[in-house]
């Protein structure tokens, strides 16, 4: 019998708690992942974040809660460890934006160039590449390659446009993929939110068009915003990023008004993980996400590269 008093959910979270705990696992969440999922999480974070505590964790078992280059990050760093995924379908379009092919023909035409990462890539371009980054980090990993050297910059042409603008570096070649989600925001949204809280920050992700990121008070990944609005004096933040940011800022800051720029700035496969995957992912140990020998080692040189500058 279902209890009338009891949360929706309620009987899902006992049994994910069960479950972890006789599993030893660690469930890591993005910021971007649905409420239910990120308030179930023991660590919610970015990329940079989780990469960095899956360095750290101890579980046997990590789910990742995210998209499948993060569990594929993951699995990078723990290649001992099950790295199960609650959906084995959420992928990312720009990560799928370039393939190896693409990047062996751009290698080609730039024989000299460093090749610098986003993480937002699969294993098989990391592979290919000489370091990661993330948006948190890709302007110290810019500035870690000496200034003479070109850098070919994948596959996210707004983030490495942004790191060109912030490093003054005029020799990044830049790949023209680009985040859907991000790009979905308009210098219109911008502007019809300004006019609704003049006082407001506007608080706009790199992955966004220039267009939109020349709007922004601050200029920042997840993290970055995250921390700005927690440590600002102001009350009030438009934020121009995917949706999911906002609940993890108003649990943080629950006096401050968080605004959310537009209903479209939702990634419909970070949203694919629910509480029902995460239990069932726990429950059949399912989906265990592999890498290729043969790719996990240069792929996990090229992330140790980028987890040693930051
Ligand atoms: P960060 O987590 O680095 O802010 O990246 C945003 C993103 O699009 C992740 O998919
Ligand atoms: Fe990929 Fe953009 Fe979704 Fe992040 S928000 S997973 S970059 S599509």
């Amino acid at each position: 019998m279902v209890s009338l008093e009891r949360p929706a959910g309620a009987e899902l979270v006992e049994k994910i708690n069960r479950l972890r705990q006789e599993r030893r696992a660690v469930i890591l969440a993005h910021n971007y992942q649905v409420p239910e999922v990120q308030d179930i999480a023991d660590i919610v974070g970015d990329s940079l974040a989780m990469a960095r505590e899956a360095a750290k964790v101890e579980a046997d078992v990590i789910v990742l809660c995210g998209v499948r280059f993060m569990a594929e990050t993951a699995k990078l760093i723990n290649p001992d460890r099950p790295v199960l995924m609650p959906d084995p379908n959420s992928g990312c379009p720009m990560a799928d934006m370039i393939s190896l092919r693409e990047l062996q023909e751009a290698k080609q035409r730039h024989p000299d160039a460093t090749v610098v990462t986003y993480v937002n890539s699969s294993a098989v371009i990391k592979a290919a590449s000489d370091i990661c980054c993330t948006s948190a980090n890709a302007v110290r990993i810019v500035e870690s390659v000496p200034k003479e050297k070109p850098i070919l910059f994948v596959p996210d042409q707004s983030l490495g446009e942004y790191t060109a603008e912030q490093t003054g570096r005029d020799n990044i070649i830049l790949y023209p993929g680009f985040c859907p989600t991000h790009h979905r925001i308009l210098v219109e949204h911008v502007e019809a939110r300004r006019a609704q809280y003049p006082d407001a920050d506007v608080c706009v992700h790199p992955e966004c068009t220039r267009d939109v990121r020349c709007l922004a008070d601050v200029i920042g990944s997840t993290s970055q915003i995250i921390r700005h609005v927690c440590e600002s004096d102001k009350n009030a933040f438009i934020i121009a990023t995917e949706l999911g940011v906002c609940h993890t800022i108003r649990k943080r800051c629950p006096h401050k008004t968080i605004v959310e720029i537009t209903g479209l700035a939702d990634c419909p496969n970070m949203k694919l993980n629910t509480l029902e995957k995460v239990l069932w992912s726990l429950e059949d140990m399912q989906h265990e996400v592999t890498v290729p020998k043969e790719v996990a080692g240069p792929a996990r040189k090229a992330i140790e590269r980028m987890l040693a500058v930051t």
